[in-house]
């Protein structure tokens, strides 16, 4: 049986969805409805362009069927300016409101940040969220550890980051990681997936996820130090518990910030070279 199925009735031939396929599975026989080989099937990766792209609806295919692939609403379009002002006045938040995040809001989040793009199509990131305080507080409490063993361990990086001074900061305060954040997200995938892009994959995922969390009016914070962790500290390796295979190729605070931004910040001007 074919990947796809066209309604006949409304198909006028127009050999989109054939121009379209990027691995140029479907083809348009002379005077005939588009057409997959199903023999064809296993080069398919699924990105169900050819069902968004069909201009009459003609299109279904097994992994992207048309009944759950919804219109886009024109209604929605945003302008270049106001898509430019939620880039550039998005901010890191680092001062957050005691006030917990619902599970919805962050399947929300989770639900369109899958939409970003991923090498093949593959989709493999997976989410760990963390909205237990407990369990946030123990990151910060190993981030001491975690201190202590650079210092001692790699001193020369210590000093470049000022270690010392963040870890007698952090035995009295306890946020230098999470900044008490309600939530760390991480964006995990299997790390021996050789076809998987998944750092660039968890990157896309997160940028999408701080974005969306950004419109909703929620606060967001990359916390690099975590990833650093979650990738070299057995510890924190521990505490994640993060399936054996994966690694931890994102991390990220979520909270409501109890400051909101009044201007768009200053940038360096782009390096750009023109060829
Ligand atoms: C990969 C990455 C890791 C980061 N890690 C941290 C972190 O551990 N703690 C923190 O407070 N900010 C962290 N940041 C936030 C940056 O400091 C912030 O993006 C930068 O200062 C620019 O500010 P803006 O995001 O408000 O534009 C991180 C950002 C990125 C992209």
């Amino acid at each position: 049986m074919s990947i796809i199925e066209i309604d006949p009735k409304t198909c006028t031939k127009c050999g989109i969805c054939a121009a379209e396929c990027p691995r140029r599975i479907i083809t348009m026989p002379e005077g005939s409805l588009p057409q997959a080989a199903a023999s064809e099937e296993a080069s398919c990766n699924a990105c169900g362009h050819c069902v968004a792209v069909c201009p009459k609806g003609s299109l279904s295919h097994r992994d992207s069927p048309l009944e759950t692939s919804p219109k886009i609403d024109k209604g929605l379009k945003v302008t270049p300016e106001q898509v430019e002002q939620l880039l550039k006045g998005r901010r890191s938040a680092r001062v957050f409101r005691d006030r917990p995040v619902s599970r919805e809001i962050i399947t929300r989040l989770i639900e369109a940040a899958r939409y970003a793009p991923t090498g093949h199509n593959l989709q493999e990131v997976e989410w760990l969220v963390i909205d237990n305080k407990k369990e946030l507080d123990r990151i910060e409490e190993l981030g001491i550890e975690w201190l202590q063993w650079v210092i001692k361990n790699l001193p020369q990086v210590a000093t470049a980051s000022n270690m010392e001074e963040k870890l007698e900061r952090q035995k009295l305060k306890h946020d230098a990681f999470l900044r008490g954040a309600p939530v760390l997200i991480v964006a995990h995938a299997n790390k021996n997936s050789l076809a998987s892009l998944a750092g660039i994959d968890s990157a896309n995922a997160l940028s999408y996820l701080e974005l969306a969390a950004n419109s909703l009016g929620l606060g967001t914070c990359w916390a690099g130090y975590v990833y650093i962790m979650a990738n070299t500290f057995p510890p924190v390796q521990k505490a994640l518990a993060l399936p054996e295979d994966h690694a931890a190729y994102g991390c990220m605070m979520l909270g409501y910030n109890r400051f909101r931004y009044y201007r768009i910040p200053c940038r360096k001007v782009p390096r750009i070279t023109w060829r």
